[in-house]
């Protein structure tokens, strides 16, 4: 923190108000203005656009640069080099594992990863075709009533624990909303197996026979994981830690952040794309969604497009597109016509000022749906997937803001309703 000031005139107000400005390790400088109150007065941001909401050692984002860095390495580096388990010791301990510390890592990750049995009960009251992201904020929420061990969250231990079961149990819940859904059995969770095999063993083998995924399915589905684990303060992150600031129960403020994630305009966007790339059906009719997309008076977007901080390529879909590419290769499905009618988009959108202009790029959501949807992950399931990453972000964050004394988020408003008036005699 610095000692620099911020001098703030106000008409009707006499003196000038000072505030401190801070300047962190990277990224804008900050204007302290918790004085305000003091003087009547509020900041006024829609959105958090200019909002800095917590001070965080966690996630860099420079959006106009396209550079995001966890604990400092780029995501480009991590994606080539780390894989997701030991992203997610980065991103909880501040430090890459030692290969004694990673072994450790994941074998205890991997020995928590089944649910307590009556858990498969809380499916039973859903429809088959329940959206499977429902179905993960209310198992994921009913986690709170299953473990009392772990309550104490000053208690750097116990949020360590909640950690690991996270980590480990969001694959298995995710899984089983997949088999549910399909009136497949359920599949046990096989602790020697890596995270990514272990994930797709449980969505895709059965107990009729032995599944073995094949070595590029699991580097892809380790990969997406990997890419998606934490963003800086996104909208379903700073829920998870608005929720924690009142001291609930992890598991329900992990489910509150798997809500925040669903809608399109946030995780959900990774189903959307898909949607809206089998809407488009053909690259002849590209122009007309184009068309759409520009337009003030339609509410269509180009799912997938756009980014409320990157004004750059999103670097993690750079990644994403190479290994759509490598994927589709390997399995022999370069041709997909929705790759194609993806590429074309992307290249038409480009060009055009309307996007130029509003510096519009492909986020992370715009090929990760391809590449799920070639590994054999039904469209519904996208954004579970994208939970099921982010889980560790969400953690992280949730244990970061209860390291350090705290106190509840209580954003104020600009009330323009009634004035006081009396109830009619
Ligand atoms: C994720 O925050 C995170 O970090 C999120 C995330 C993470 O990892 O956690 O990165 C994951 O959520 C990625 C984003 C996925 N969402 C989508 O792909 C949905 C489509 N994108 C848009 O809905 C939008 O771009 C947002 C929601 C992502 C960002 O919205 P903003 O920052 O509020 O921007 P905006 O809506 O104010 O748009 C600015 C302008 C507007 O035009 P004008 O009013 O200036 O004329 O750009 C236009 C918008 O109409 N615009 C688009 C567009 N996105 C913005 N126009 C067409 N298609 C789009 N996709």
């Amino acid at each position: 923190m610095t000692d620099r000031k911020a001098q703030l005139i106000v008409d009707g107000i006499d003196e000038p108000i000072e505030l401190p400005v801070y300047s962190g390790t990277e990224g804008p400088d900050v204007i302290d203005v918790r004085a305000l109150s003091g003087k009547g007065l509020f900041t006024y941001d829609p959105g958090f656009v200019s909002t800095a909401a917590c001070e965080s050692k966690i996630t860099y984002i420079d959006g106009d640069k396209g550079i995001l860095l966890h604990r400092g390495y780029p995501i480009e580096q991590l994606a080539e080099k780390s894989d997701y388990l030991e992203v997610c010791y980065l991103l909880l301990n501040g430090e890459l594992p030692t290969p004694e510390q990673k072994a450790k890592f994941v074998d205890l990750v991997m020995h928590h990863t089944m649910v307590h049995e009556q858990i498969t009960y809380f499916f039973r009251g859903f429809r088959r075709d329940a959206h499977p992201m429902a179905i993960m904020v209310a198992c994921v929420g009913a986690l709170s009533a299953f473990y009392h061990d772990s309550l104490d969250i000053s208690e750097p231990y116990h949020r360590e624990v909640c950690a690991f079961r996270l980590i480990a149990k969001m694959p298995t819940l995710a899984a089983m909303c997949y088999k549910y859904s399909i009136g497949q059995p359920f599949m046990y969770p096989r602790n020697n197996l890596t995270y990514a095999d272990n994930f797709l063993h449980m969505m895709f083998g059965t107990p009729c026979e032995d599944y073995r995924p094949s070595p590029v399915l699991a580097r892809a589905m380790d990969r997406i994981f990997l890419l998606h684990a934490d963003h800086e303060q996104n909208a379903s992150t700073s829920t998870v830690r608005l929720a924690g600031s009142s001291g609930a129960n992890p598991f329900a403020c992990i489910a509150s952040g798997i809500a925040a994630l669903w809608g399109p305009a946030h995780g959900g966007a990774n189903e959307a794309v898909l949607a809206m790339l089998q809407e488009i059906g053909d690259e002849s009719r590209i122009p007309e969604f184009v068309k759409r997309a520009k337009d003030p008076d339609d509410s269509f977007r180009l799912m997938g497009f756009g980014h409320r901080v990157y004004h750059n390529f999103d670097p993690r879909a750079t990644v994403m597109k190479a290994s759509c590419d490598e994927v589709l290769k390997e399995l022999g499905k370069e041709n997909e016509p929705l790759l194609k009618i993806a590429k074309r988009l992307e290249q038409i959108a480009l060009e055009d000022d309307y996007f130029i202009k509003r510096k519009l790029y492909p986020n992370v959501d715009f090929y990760s749906g391809i590449i799920l949807k070639a590994i054999g992950i039904p469209t519904n399931m996208f954004t579970v997937i994208f939970a099921v990453s982010r889980t560790i972000g969400w953690i992280s964050h949730w244990s970061e803001f209860h390291s350090s004394p705290n106190r509840i988020g209580r954003p104020r408003q600009l009330y323009t309703g009634s004035r006081q008036r009396d109830y009619p005699e």
